[in-house]
């Protein structure tokens, strides 16, 4: 719900989209040849720091990295399918004049162009993507069903405030393949506006709430994080690179990820939570099991 004091912003945020659209044919080189570079920064591969990761050839560690990055462009572009009916069933709400539906229509459309980008890389990037598996699907819809409106907004916050992390690093690494970082940066500018305004219409829902919501909150926060990152981690992955046990790679890859995810990917989802209350003596244990955080 858009409160009246913040009515100047979020009309600046449609002027911004009309004004200043991004368009993935023209902002992205995607003619660029792969000349060699890394498709991933190395140290965000899953099993980069674990001894197996030496155990591959520099060829190996190359293509998993491609394979991964797959995996976190379709999850993204899945992600923002599923933002994109939290937003539609909202709109049928709502009046074609009132100002959410002028925003979100427009974050509409910034969505479907994310998601014809993240499908575009993984054809350029030429691996088939795995599936998510069956419980990821069978979660998302529960979830959808089931959750109240100011829930599944967390929902979609939740997973841009880390996909946005984990984007920084591939937008600032020099060496990656350009289309890549080319394709961060523009998600990093758009969703700083979607971000924007999630915060500003769940500021009067998150307001003086009580013990319960706020730990429902904080674990709904968790477990969007947590359900995000077990989606880059395959075991098809290591099968296709060839490595002879791809069972143990990707268990260890998984142990890895969980370690060090937490370095560089909740430095916007942490004080989100924080700024509703959502650490307590449930919480917390949780969210150190869960996702290696300490707070
Ligand atoms: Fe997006
Ligand atoms: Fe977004």
């Amino acid at each position: 719900m858009i409160q009246d004091k913040d009515i100047s912003q979020i009309e600046r945020l449609i002027e911004l989209s009309e004004t200043n659209p991004l368009l993935p044919d023209s902002y992205i080189p995607w003619d660029t040849p792969e000349e060699g570079n890394p498709l991933m920064p190395e140290d965000s591969v899953s099993l980069h720091g674990h001894p197996l990761y030496d155990e591959l050839s520099e060829e190996q560690k190359r293509e998993l990295g491609r394979r991964e990055m797959v995996q976190v462009m379709w999850s993204y572009a899945w992600s923002e399918g599923l933002a994109c009916i939290i937003f539609n069933r909202r709109l049928l709400q709502l009046s074609p004049t009132s100002l959410e539906y002028r925003y979100l229509v427009k974050e509409l459309i910034e969505e479907f162009r994310h998601q014809d980008m993240f499908s575009r890389a993984v054809q350029l990037l030429n691996v088939e993507p795995a599936r998510q598996p069956a419980w990821a699907r069978m979660l998302s819809s529960l979830h959808l069903k089931f959750m109240p409106t100011p829930a599944l907004f967390i929902s979609v916050l939740a997973i841009e405030l880390v996909t946005d992390m984990y984007g920084k690093k591939i937008r600032r690494d020099s060496q990656v393949y350009l289309p890549l970082r080319k394709i961060s940066e523009l998600h990093h500018i758009e969703e700083g506006r979607h971000i924007h305004y999630t915060k500003l219409w769940l500021k009067h829902y998150l307001e003086n709430i009580g013990f319960l919501k706020r730990t429902l909150y904080s674990l709904i926060v968790m477990g969007n994080i947590w359900f995000m990152r077990s989606l880059y981690v395959r075991k098809s992955s290591f099968q296709e690179i060839g490595v002879d046990k791809p069972d143990k790679f990707a268990k260890a890859a998984r142990k890895q990820l969980h370690v060090k995810f937490a370095d560089y990917c909740y430095d916007e989802a942490i004080p989100f939570v924080e700024s509703f209350g959502g650490f307590n003596f449930i919480t917390r244990p949780l969210w150190k099991a869960v996702l290696n955080v300490k707070i």
